[in-house]
């Protein structure tokens, strides 16, 4: 089983900026024989979304996928679109039963990230009644940036359940059939 890289030490919103991947995410373009890389950045404002991030680390891990989990508030960004897979996540914020969007702290991160053309790319959020709008807004803020939006995981807590973790694998199914 791989070590899963947390860079965080503080808050989710926490000041602390190690967030630097590692460099086998540079250098995995030009190695066919590299492991597999993700990248998993949350916005969690009392840690639930953190905690699911985690949880699906967790779960990359145990798949042998080079993992690394980070707040938006601690991470570079340019280092994203190297990585096979990548994770957004975002809490849910609404209304409760209509006009659910992730926070503007989480569109202002995602409208100065680079192009995503290589990841394969899923989106988590974590949420306590419905999520109704929430992914659908959060495609429409990511619809110039990235073209292989292919998951969405929600959680009530901070874990998945057996369905998440079911379209999980069969996620990382599907991109070790496309060689990733
Ligand atoms: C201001 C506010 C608005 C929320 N709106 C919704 C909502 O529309 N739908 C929902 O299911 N949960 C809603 N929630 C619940 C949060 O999405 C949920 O508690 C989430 O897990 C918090 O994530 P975090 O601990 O990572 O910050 C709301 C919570 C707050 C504080």
């Amino acid at each position: 089983m791989l070590e899963v890289s947390h860079g965080r030490t503080s808050g989710p919103s926490g000041t602390d900026r190690r967030g630097r991947w590692p460099s086998k995410l540079g250098a995995r373009l030009h190695d066919h024989h590299a492991v597999p890389t993700a990248a998993i950045v949350y916005c969690s404002d009392t840690w639930t979304t953190a905690g699911l991030a985690d949880d699906i680390a967790d779960h990359l891990g145990r798949r042998g996928i080079a993992t690394r989990v980070a707040s938006i508030g601690e991470i570079d960004t340019d280092g994203l679109a190297e990585a096979d897979y990548l994770f957004l996540g975002c809490w849910t914020h609404g209304w409760f039963v209509v006009n659910q969007h992730p926070v503007q702290r989480w569109v202002d991160w995602a409208n100065v990230l680079p192009r995503l053309e290589h990841p394969r790319v899923a989106l988590f959020t974590t949420y306590r009644v419905r999520t109704g709008s929430m992914f659908g807004r959060m495609r429409r803020v990511l619809r110039e940036k990235a073209p292989r939006i292919e998951l969405e995981l929600k959680a009530k807590g901070t874990h998945l359940t057996d369905e998440g973790h079911r379209a999980l694998d069969e996620f990382l199914d599907a991109g070790e059939r496309l060689g990733v």
